[in-house]
């Protein structure tokens, strides 16, 4: 258990290096608990997105992660698949953080025009953390119909059959 004064200065927040996918499954396991991520789906973005992934850690302990990726199809775009944090170190600002550092690491990149992301329309505070970060509701996705979900247009199936998604964009 971390202490409960901790404060995000006792946090170090890194860029991700070769063979963090084993941090990044460990804090994936803590925090969608019964649907965890393959570490494959990690090995595989460590190795290709490195410099949109940052990891969170205390004490040298993992503690929370977000990775991005560049579209290899539309330049202008940064994707953020993932981002979480381990339950005892929630509600510290420890995403928001990371968040912010894979925008700026976006925003470095010549020609990222704007990151979108994809989120469970019931997971509020995932909604709330990107809200606050600037991210807007995008009502369309090429392709795909929508559904009003929560008074919101989100697309529909877009995980698969019953897996609606709200998409979500914040311009650069
Ligand atoms: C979503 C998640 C990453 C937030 O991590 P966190 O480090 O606790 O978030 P932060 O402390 O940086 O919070 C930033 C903002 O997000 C929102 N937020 C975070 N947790 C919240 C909660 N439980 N309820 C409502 N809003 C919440 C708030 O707006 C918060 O700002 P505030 O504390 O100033 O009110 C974390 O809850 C998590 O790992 N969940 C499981 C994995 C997941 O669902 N990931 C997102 C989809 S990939």
């Amino acid at each position: 258990m971390p202490n409960k004064d901790l404060k995000l200065q006792d946090i170090k927040f890194k860029m991700c290096k070769r063979n963090d996918f084993l941090k990044i499954r460990e804090i994936n396991e803590d925090a969608f608990k019964g649907n965890e991520t393959s570490p494959i789906t990690f090995k595989v973005s460590e190795r290709l997105h490195r410099t949109t992934i940052f990891i969170a850690e205390h004490d040298g302990k993992p503690v929370g992660y977000v990775y991005g990726m560049r579209s290899q199809v539309v330049p202008e775009e940064g994707w953020i698949r993932q981002v979480a944090v381990i339950k005892d170190y929630q509600r510290k600002g420890i995403a928001r953080e990371l968040q912010k550092r894979c925008i700026d690491a976006f925003r470095k990149m010549d020609g990222v025009k704007y990151i979108e992301l994809s989120v469970k329309p019931e997971n509020t505070p995932a909604i709330n953390l990107y809200k606050s970060l600037g991210f807007n509701f995008s009502k369309t996705e090429p392709g795909y119909e929508t559904i009003e979900i929560y008074g919101k247009i989100a697309i529909k199936d877009y995980y698969g059959h019953g897996e609606h998604r709200f998409i979500m964009q914040k311009e650069l």
